[in-house]
């Protein structure tokens, strides 16, 4: 049984086959197409943290393949009496349940397919700071519409330290020949492997000549000391003079949810070169081709 953890051991080909499923979800409107291809599987999705864009376009996702679903309430559940999670996955297991989308602030999936008593499939919607595959492949999708995948230079910015996003998104696009620049503030950058990929401090050089500007959320949630938001502001967000340095046609991402007027302003959100809510819609239509593949096994 093959679950969904990372992209670390994705393949080109694995990406590009589920972007190209994913686009037959859409219709030349831009809509979803709903096939009942599914009647008979149950999803649960089973989110410890917060989320808005992934648990919904998992239940959208589901429910215009077929499928049934079930959402699991963590914070009314026996969780919060104490149970633990390896108990309430292998109970939930035995309600006979085909796939399991979590998101956890830790990196639990492995641990519990390894403990698990009645398997079932898990697909990660986000571990920690550790990955968000489904993320990451979304991007790639919304890349490869615009822009394709190769030949391009990309910039991330933001609070790489805590970003699982960048690290599903660096594991994708290892695989083509586009070269990604890290940018950020260095304290938000302590984990950055340079000898890996190219990181730059100043924003304002990191930013000339690009084709992609992806901005990553501050996680205030996971840091134990706030930062200066006003010399934050100053040095890292992205607004409409920074953006006037890349490429004239490079495209604006950011996984959300937005600090509005912090990592991007809101001018830039609306701007034409933003992609943000195409991120979001193709959310729908990449989680439909991830559950596809991975309850056709
Ligand atoms: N990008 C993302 O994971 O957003 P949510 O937390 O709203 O799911």
């Amino acid at each position: 049984m093959k679950h969904l953890i990372s992209l670390q051991d994705f393949s080109q080909k694995e990406i590009l086959e589920l972007i190209e499923l994913a686009n037959k979800f859409i219709d030349e409107e831009g809509n979803i197409k709903s096939e009942s291809i599914f009647p008979d599987k149950r999803i649960l999705t089973l989110f410890c943290e917060p989320s808005t864009r992934t648990k919904i376009s998992f239940e959208i996702a589901a429910k215009s393949l077929g499928c049934h679903v079930i959402n699991f309430d963590a914070s009314n559940s026996s969780l919060s009496k104490g149970e633990t999670l390896q108990d309430t996955v292998d109970t939930l297991a035995q309600m006979d349940i085909d796939l399991c989308v979590l998101r956890h602030s830790d990196a639990v999936i492995e641990d519990l397919i390894n403990h698990i008593r009645k398997p079932m499939t898990f697909v990660s919607a986000g571990e920690g700071a550790f990955s968000h595959p489904t993320q990451g492949l979304l991007d790639l999708m919304t890349i490869h519409q615009h822009k394709g995948l190769e030949n391009l230079n990309i910039l991330i910015v933001g609070d790489l330290d805590h970003s699982r996003v960048y690290q599903s998104f660096t594991d994708g696009i290892k695989h083509f020949n586009s070269s990604v620049t890290l940018c950020g503030h260095p304290d938000l950058c302590t984990k950055v492997d340079s000898s890996k990929l190219k990181y730059e401090s100043d924003l304002d050089k990191a930013i000339e000549g690009k084709d992609i500007i992806m901005a990553l959320r501050i996680q205030h949630e996971r840091m134990d000391g706030q930062i200066d938001q006003i010399s934050y502001i100053e040095d890292y967000q992205v607004n409409e003079q920074r953006l006037q340095k890349a490429n004239p046609n490079a495209i604006l991402m950011h996984p959300g949810p937005v600090n509005q007027g912090i990592e991007i302003t809101e001018a830039v959100y609306k701007s034409k070169q933003s992609v943000i809510l195409d991120q979001v819609a193709n959310g729908v239509a990449m989680r439909m081709a991830i559950l596809t593949k991975y309850l056709s096994q």
